[in-house]
């Protein structure tokens, strides 16, 4: 079985499994994002975070890649369920790392919804170098993804949770993670700075908002429902 196998399935499957969690941090820093124009989504699914974008980005442009074409066709469905035009989206097949579509001027924003957690770091590496060097000189990264805190019991709770998560996908599909790995020191590596970042569940769940070029201002960190700082 592969992403292929369970396209058909993928929502539901989240929806028992996670409620409205994973939906909670894809879409929390949607309203931190200002004036975008043209968005690369990478990995997006069945299309939770288009469906919430639609209506949050009402001005943007969107290009959606996928490895499978099961995804794209609910990601598709799911789009002219929220309301979108299909003028305003284009769905493109294609396996990370490889040849990503271009606009003049490069993407002002990159998403990568439960994307990058998919690869060892050797392949994660040249994808985040495949996907920087379409996106513009002053364009903002929103990775939405697992995490795993540095200390406690949070530490441990993340590691279970995650050692079966990449058990199963990797018996199901053909990812190459093992582990989580930070794209943060690779995000650094092609210009990115981490602006803000919202944390939930336990320290599990993290959006992260990185921006290349500008003035590096002070990074906003938050844990869902107070600040941290
Ligand atoms: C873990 S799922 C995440 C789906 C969705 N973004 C979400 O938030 O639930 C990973 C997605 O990335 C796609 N994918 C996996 N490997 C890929 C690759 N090498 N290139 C492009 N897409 C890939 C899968 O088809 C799937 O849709």
């Amino acid at each position: 079985m592969s992403f292929e196998r369970l396209a058909p399935f993928y929502r539901a499957m989240e929806r028992v499994l996670a409620g409205g969690k994973l939906q909670h941090c894809r879409t929390v820093l949607l309203p931190r994002l200002g004036l975008v124009r043209e968005v690369l989504v990478v990995g997006e699914g069945p299309g939770r975070w288009i469906e919430a974008a639609c209506r949050a980005l009402p001005r943007a442009r969107f290009t959606v890649v996928d490895a499978s074409a099961g995804m794209l066709r609910e990601a598709r469905a799911s789009w002219l369920r929220a309301g979108g035009e299909l003028e305003k989206i284009r769905f493109v097949h294609a396996s990370m790392p490889g040849v990503v579509p271009v606009v003049a001027g490069g993407f002002d924003l990159v998403v990568t919804p439960f994307f990058l957690d998919c690869f060892a770091p050797g392949p994660l590496a040249e994808v985040v170098a495949c996907l920087a060097e379409a996106a513009g000189e002053e364009a903002c990264w929103l990775v939405c993804d697992f995490r795993v805190p540095a200390t406690g019991l949070a530490r441990w709770r993340a590691l279970a949770v995650l050692a079966l998560a990449h058990g199963v996908f990797r018996l199901i599909t053909d990812i190459s993670a093992r582990r989580l790995t930070d794209p943060g020191p690779w995000l650094a590596e092609q210009g990115f700075y981490l602006e803000e970042e919202e944390t939930s569940e336990w320290g599990l769940l993290g959006a992260s908002l990185w921006r290349r070029g500008g003035a590096v201002g002070a990074r906003v960190s938050r844990v869902w429902g107070g600040l941290r700082g």
